[in-house]
């Protein structure tokens, strides 16, 4: 390598390790399938007083929709194991996601309200985002088990009974999706909103600031 392509390479850094790039975009597609075939399941027997627009749904039917369902949920379980386990083992979590203090939260979440939100170095997280992480994984360990509470409450009495029973599992499971989907719209309007950081989710670099 001679001196200025030295120099050049040495403009970037590795932010997103490779094995969080496959896992988040493994998760991404799982969680579409499994969001909008879980909305036509919900359609065919509402929890609520509305049903969600069949256009937005996957699967077709009831039965379809169960199929998608079943075979996105094991993708998004084992993928999230994985994510989860690297980020705990690693390191990562504790590099990327802490600390998170409440003023710092405040104070990120009125700037990115009034579009001043600063986010020059793409190798740190804002504290926004670092709560919405630690939020949408939460939000999908509770969707991941409360699921299972619904599909198997025989087996899995105690986890059923955890969640209030079936009907409670039910409430959980749709309480924890709405707000995964809120969170990914969030995120998304942030993605567009600095499109810088959308090619280092697939390249994991960044130019150095
Ligand atoms: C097409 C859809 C999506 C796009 C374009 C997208 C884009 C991105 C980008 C660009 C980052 C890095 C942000 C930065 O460096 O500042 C990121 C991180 C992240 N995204 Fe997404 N995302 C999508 C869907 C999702 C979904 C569906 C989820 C979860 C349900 C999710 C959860 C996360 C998490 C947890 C991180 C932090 C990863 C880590 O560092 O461990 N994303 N996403």
């Amino acid at each position: 390598m001679n001196a200025a392509q030295q120099d050049r390479s040495a403009e970037w850094v590795q932010i997103h390790p490779l094995i969080v790039r496959i896992a988040h975009w493994v998760n991404a597609l799982a969680v579409l399938v499994m969001v909008t075939s879980g909305w036509r399941i919900y359609n065919a027997s509402p929890l609520f007083d509305f049903r969600i627009p069949g256009a937005v749904t996957l699967g077709g039917w009831l039965g379809g929709a169960l199929q998608w369902h079943f075979a996105a949920m094991w993708l998004l379980a084992a993928n999230g194991l994985v994510y989860v386990v690297y980020g705990i083992a690693s390191g990562h979590f504790r590099r990327k996601l802490y600390p998170i203090t409440f003023g710092a939260v405040l104070h990120d979440v009125l700037a990115a309200l009034r579009g001043k939100l600063a986010h020059h170095d793409l190798s740190v997280y804002n504290a926004a985002q670092r709560t919405a992480y630690v939020a949408i994984i939460v939000a999908g360990v509770v969707l991941v088990f409360s699921g299972l509470a619904i599909w198997k409450p025989v087996q899995l009495q105690e986890l059923t009974a955890l969640c209030g029973g079936y009907e409670g599992a039910r409430v959980v499971h749709f309480a924890a999706m709405a707000v995964v989907v809120l969170l990914v719209l969030a995120h998304l309007a942030m993605v567009i909103l600095v499109p810088r950081t959308f090619p280092t989710m697939i390249t994991g670099r960044a130019r150095r600031v």
